[in-house]
């Protein structure tokens, strides 16, 4: 699945937005995934998971800004992604069900604090964006 220039642009033009912003909404996307879905938190034992906490805003800071770092490397995902591939497929082993819960919080957190710019079409073309993304971080499990 590749993605259409149209949807580059949508990636490229949100994670502007995000930026700024990167270790706020991703702490809420983590306190989402950890809320809605408990058992994501059985990899995170060692983290403080209370509201606000700094373990949430650096962790989600550091996730949003991989997918944003993958946002200027639409080309060569599988290659920009591949350390962190190796650290989840053979240190951290997560399971691969867990992406798409965590893509629905992300979503769930740019819907709502970016409610103009997060269209049905940004929504589809971010949606297809962290779905590649994850399917680089959980291809070299075996
Ligand atoms: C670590 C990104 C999905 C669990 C990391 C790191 C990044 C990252 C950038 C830090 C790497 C480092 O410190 O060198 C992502 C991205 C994801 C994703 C972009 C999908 C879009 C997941 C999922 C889980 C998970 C679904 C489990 C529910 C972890 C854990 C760590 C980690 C446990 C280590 C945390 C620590 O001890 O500091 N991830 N991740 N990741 N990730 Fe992911």
């Amino acid at each position: 699945m590749t993605l259409t220039a149209g949807e580059k642009a949508q990636i490229v033009n949100l994670w502007a937005k995000i930026a700024p912003q990167a270790n706020d909404l991703g702490a809420e996307a983590l306190e989402r995934l950890f809320l809605s879905f408990p058992q994501t938190k059985t990899y995170f034992s060692h983290f403080d998971v209370s509201h606000g906490s700094a373990d949430l805003k650096a962790h989600g800071g550091k996730v949003l800004n991989a997918l944003g770092n993958a946002a200027s490397h639409l080309d060569d995902l599988a290659g920009s992604l591949s350390s962190l591939s190796d650290l989840h497929a053979y240190n951290l082993r997560v399971d691969p069900g867990n992406f798409d819960l965590l893509s629905h919080t992300i979503q769930v957190v740019l819907a709502s604090h970016f409610p103009s710019e997060f269209t049905a079409e940004a929504q589809a073309a971010w949606d297809k964006f962290i779905s590649e993304v994850s399917k680089v971080l959980t291809s070299k499990y075996r």
